[in-house]
């Protein structure tokens, strides 16, 4: 008589790859700070008392996002001055209407991790 071997759990998980990008002591509540990640220019927006990694690039017209304003949760374009959700980069007023990219953050002690 055969027995039967429990079934291998398979267990499937996609590993985030984190880079260290900054401190959050080092950026002001409604600011954000660029940083590069893999060549792509990135926005940690510290805004509503969070952290937040978006593209630096607008949906519109491709223009860059830094020195946008912060304020509740969303950045706005200095180009054309489209808002966007920092958590889930969706435009909240035209002219934009794609969502901007968003990158995976989390804070380890007082370091700002990214995976993008
Ligand atoms: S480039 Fe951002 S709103 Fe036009």
């Amino acid at each position: 008589m055969r027995e039967h071997g429990e079934a291998a759990q398979v267990t499937e998980m996609t590993e985030l790859s984190f880079t260290a990008v900054a401190t959050a002591s080092e950026i002001a509540p409604e600011t954000a700070k660029e940083v590069k990640v893999n060549g792509r220019s990135i926005l940690i927006c510290h805004s509503d008392g969070r952290f937040f990694a978006v593209e630096n690039r607008c949906s519109h017209a491709e223009e860059p996002l830094a020195c946008g304003r912060l304020k509740r949760g969303w950045l706005s374009c200095p180009a054309h001055g489209a808002r966007f959700d920092l958590e889930t980069g969706e435009p909240l007023n035209p002219p934009a209407t794609e969502p901007i990219a968003t990158f995976v953050i989390r804070i380890n002690g007082d370091v700002i991790e990214v995976a993008a």
